[in-house]
């Protein structure tokens, strides 16, 4: 019998390494290697799948942007998913990447996954995790030969791969729609400055424009649906808003990250969309949802983040949480105004035919409303809330 495997394939050195290390260390005689499509610059795709017709025996490239951004990313903002403080990125295309795979295994009757992940990250995991729910034998060339980075460049070179790494930029980057990340080489001394070359995305706001700029985004449940009252799906809001943010400096993160195994990690990040998108619904939600609600649902989102940062999407918390949290979305409809400039973001407005907010409640030129006296506070909250919430509108 034909042995195959199924390679989840990013054009980089260790999946196109992996290619042959299928064939000479597994001995498979079919290598099907499958492209996932969750926004990578189209360049990379490109590359991808000119190695992929190169080397391997069968290529398949899925286009997933819609999918990620509908079932993964949408649901992201809801739960304001961020994990110490960075938004996710990389977390929360791998599972989509992994189910694709899957599906093409399936397809082709193959008998093997394989990834290209080492034994040091959290992809392993996030890949292991939904593979393993196949069935199927599980492979991960680099992590199970134990390889190190300079064996893999040269190892490249004699299969007649020129990838394009050198010494003096040895970064290793993922990059989906919603984030970019970089890390290695020098980077992982956490007292050296990043230099600017590792940024693709985003301005150094030194260079950025002088005067601010001022915009507007709506949404409706808690999905975002306009830029500055132009109706865009999410996929063209998002690229809009990376261009937009990236070009004012927004959206950097440098950061010591507490990997799943436990070891720590210095990561660089962009993610302007998600920074502005981010920040702008956990404004609209700040209006609308009552004080305990967003005590509550911090904590949630909290749970939410870790999950997701695990790759644990089938654990049946993470279908509970995301109950809850479209329940306190219906009321995340409005608008809100921010200001980009120089690197920072600040929110210059919000409003919402359901914002529990009333001027005339807190305003200092009002007088006392007298029935707010403090031990009947909080029923009377209670009360005006409630029938806010059942009117609908305000
Ligand atoms: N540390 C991040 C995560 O686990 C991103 C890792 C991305 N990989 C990379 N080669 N840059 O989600």
């Amino acid at each position: 019998m034909m042995k195959k495997v199924v390679l989840a394939y990013s054009g980089g050195l260790d999946t196109s390494i992996c290619i042959f290390l299928l064939k000479e260390r597994y001995n498979f005689d079919e290598v099907i290697s499958v492209i996932v499509d969750v926004g990578q610059p189209e360049e990379d795709i490109k590359i991808a799948k000119e190695r992929a017709e190169r080397f391997a025996d069968k290529t398949y490239r899925i286009d997933a942007k819609e999918e990620f951004v509908n079932d993964y990313i949408i649901p992201s903002i809801k739960a304001n998913g961020c994990y110490e403080g960075y938004v996710l990125g990389t977390a929360i295309a791998r599972p989509l990447i992994a189910k694709k795979v899957v599906d093409i295994a399936k397809k082709e009757n193959a008998q093997a996954l394989a990834h290209g992940c080492t034994g040091k990250g959290n992809d392993q995991l996030r890949f292991d995790f939904i593979f393993s729910l196949s069935g199927l034998d599980i492979i991960a060339p680099i992590r199970d030969l134990n390889l190190v980075r300079s064996w893999e460049i040269d190892y490249a070179k004699e299969k007649g791969l020129n990838l394009g790494i050198n010494s003096k930029k040895p970064w290793s980057i993922d990059e989906n729609l919603w984030s970019r990340s970089i890390e290695g080489g020098r980077l992982e001394d956490p007292w050296f400055t990043p230099p600017e070359e590792v940024y693709k995305w985003t301005n150094d706001p030194k260079n950025s424009p002088k005067d601010p700029a001022l915009i507007e985004i709506s949404f409706n449940d808690g999905i975002p649906i306009k830029l500055n009252n132009k109706e865009l799906d999410g996929l063209n809001l998002i690229r809009e808003l990376n261009k937009l943010g990236g070009l004012h400096g927004i959206g950097r993160t440098d950061m010591i990250e507490d990997r799943i195994l436990g070891l720590k990690a210095r990561e660089i990040y962009e993610h302007p969309a998600a920074t502005i998108l981010i920040s702008a619904h956990k404004a609209l939600e700040q209006i609308v949802l009552t004080k305990e609600e967003i005590f509550f649902k911090n904590m949630v989102d909290e749970k939410w983040s870790d999950l997701a940062y695990k790759g644990l999407i089938y654990e049946p918390l993470f279908d509970d949480i995301n109950a809850f949290i479209d329940k306190t979305q219906e009321r995340v409809c409005g608008d809100v105004r921010l200001k980009l400039f120089k690197g920072c973001l600040s929110i210059v407005g919000r409003r919402s035919p359901y914002q529990l907010y009333q001027e005339k409640n807190v305003s200092f030129e009002e007088k006392q409303n007298e029935k707010v006296i403090l031990s009947e506070y909080h029923g009377y909250q209670a009360k005006i809330f409630k029938n806010m919430i059942i009117e609908g509108k305000n």
